[in-house]
Order: C-alpha cells, then sequence, then structure tokens
C-alpha cells in the first residue's frame, strides 16, 4: 500500500489528465469538430465533475490540487481530433485502472472506478463521433465579420482572464468547507439522475412519447434499479444506442451505493489543520 504522499502524486497525476482533456474537447468543440460540439461539450461537463471529485480527494488526504495549465495543443484536423480523444480516453482508463491498483484504498478505488465507468463511455461516444466524421466530415464554418488582428487581441487578452478566474475560483473552492468527503456529495448524485433522465426522456421524446413528470407512487430502491435493467434488456434489442447509456446508469447506480456505504474521510477547515481518518 502507498502512503498517503503519494496516493496525492497519484491523484494529482489523474487531475492533470482530466484538466488537460476538459481543455482540449473544448478546443476542438469550439473549432474543427464544431458540428459535434455539443456531443463533445456535454463528455467536456463529465471531466469537469471529475476534475472535482479529484481535487476534493487530493484535499481530503491534506495535498494541495495541481492546477498547472496543460501543455499547448497541437494544430489538428477534425479526424485527428477525434482520434487524439479517443487516445485520451484510453490513456486515462488505462492510467486510472494503474492507480487503482497502486492506491489500495477501497474509497479511492471506488472513485476511480465511478471515473472509469464514464470514461469508458466517452471513448465510446468518440468512436462513433468518429465514424460518423468519416462518412460526414463536418464543414468548417465561419461566421460574421473577419476578426482583424488587432480585434482578437482583446479577446485573447480577456479569455487569459477568464481562465486564471476560474482556476483561483476552484481552488478557493476547494478549501472553503469545513470538511471535504472522498466520494460523490447528493449534489453530484441529482446531477446524475438528471443526465439518466435526459437519456431515457430522449429515447422516448424520438418515439414520439412525452416525458410523464410525476413522482412514483411507492418508492422502492430495488424497484427502480429492476426498471434500468428491465430498459437495458429491452434496448439491446430494440434501441442499441441506447443500451450503453442504460447500462452506465446502472453501474452509477451501483458504484453510489458502494460509495454511501463507505462513507468518507475528512480533514479539519485548511490542509495543515491536519489529517484524520474519520471512519462512519
Ligand atoms: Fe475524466
Ligand atoms: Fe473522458
Amino acid at each position: 500500500m502507498v502512503d498517503r504522499l503519494t496516493s496525492v502524486d497519484l491523484l494529482n497525476q489523474d487531475l492533470r489528465g482530466e484538466h488537460q482533456a476538459i481543455v482540449h474537447y473544448l478546443t476542438h468543440a469550439w473549432t474543427v469538430i464544431r458540428s459535434f460540439g455539443g456531443a463533445v461539450e456535454a463528455i467536456a461537463r463529465d471531466e469537469m465533475r471529475h476534475f472535482k471529485w479529484l481535487s476534493h480527494a487530493i484535499v481530503a488526504l491534506g495535498g494541495m490540487p495541481d492546477l498547472s495549465p496543460p501543455d499547448p495543443l497541437p494544430l489538428l484536423s477534425g479526424a485527428e481530433a477525434l482520434d487524439y480523444d479517443i487516445s485520451a480516453e484510453e490513456e486515462a482508463i488505462r492510467q486510472y485502472r494503474d492507480h487503482q491498483k497502486t492506491i489500495d484504498d477501497h474509497r479511492l478505488q471506488v472513485l476511480l472506478e465511478r471515473i472509469v465507468v464514464d470514461e469508458e463511455d466517452h471513448r465510446r461516444q468518440f468512436m462513433i463521433l468518429r465514424e460518423q466524421w468519416q462518412q460526414w466530415p463536418g464543414q468548417a464554418v465561419v461566421e460574421g465579420p473577419q476578426l482583424t488582428q488587432e480585434s482578437v487581441h482583446p479577446f485573447q487578452a480577456a479569455l487569459k482572464e477568464e481562465y486564471e478566474g476560474i482556476l483561483t475560483a476552484l481552488l478557493q473552492s476547494f478549501f472553503a468547507r469545513p470538511h471535504y468527503d472522498i466520494g460523490l456529495r447528493a449534489e453530484d448524485r441529482a446531477i446524475d439522475l438528471m443526465k439518466h433522465l435526459g437519456w431515457l426522456g430522449e429515447a422516448l421524446g424520438a418515439q414520439g412519447i412525452p416525458v410523464t413528470w410525476s413522482l412514483p407512487e411507492t418508492h422502492n430502491g430495488h424497484e427502480s434499479r429492476g426498471w434500468l435493467q428491465e430498459i437495458l434488456n429491452w434496448s439491446e434489442e430494440h434501441m442499441p444506442h441506447l443500451a450503453p447509456l442504460v447500462a452506465r446508469a446502472i453501474q452509477h447506480q451501483r458504484l453510489d451505493a458502494q460509495m454511501a456505504r463507505l462513507g468518507g474521510w475528512t480533514v479539519g477547515p485548511y490542509p495543515e489543520g491536519g489529517y484524520r481518518e474519520w471512519m462512519s
């Protein structure tokens, strides 16, 4: 088992990977693969949540999240960008699996497993986008007036300030709470459920069936897991593009429940306030 500081180093390596993925995916979504912008921005939002979970875990271990910006991006065509993003996901999966074995702490292992569930689905989604690009490459669209070197400058300067502001505010947010947990908070679980709702709602909408906005008459956790399993079995045959998303939702439920059972680590208001393990 590696010590706490080695775990912090490994998690920081993962954090830098997430940071790089966010920056690359957003850049690709805004430039060379704009026709897939929405889908790729949704993947970047998942990476932002991974970034937050890893930062909280690092702070909970008494460490400092490494928020240094990633190296400059290579200039790529649309097809190259998608190839690059597929390899980024593959590398992330390999690294998380490796760290899961090395870190040897069950709570962190479950957190990394929760992240890997998303990365595997990202790889799948990027591979589909890559295939679609092959058949129907998007066009680079230039809208509005051409920017001159002079008019571009304020944009670039303002973007730098926005980026710096984001990193500063995030770092403050990681240290602003009285204690930190490893794992997902109730708010994170709500966001997961909103995503699941979206996947199911879109699938229904595509069939012309609106979502019924009402609550179940009885609540039973086993029952709701059963519904997803039923939808998975059905979609495998009738709506294959939905099946991997439902499988991902089932994995989310399983790992969220596991994390809730494991409880968390907490530290004092500041990292120098000391590290103590809190068994709940
Ligand atoms: Fe990620
Ligand atoms: Fe990913």
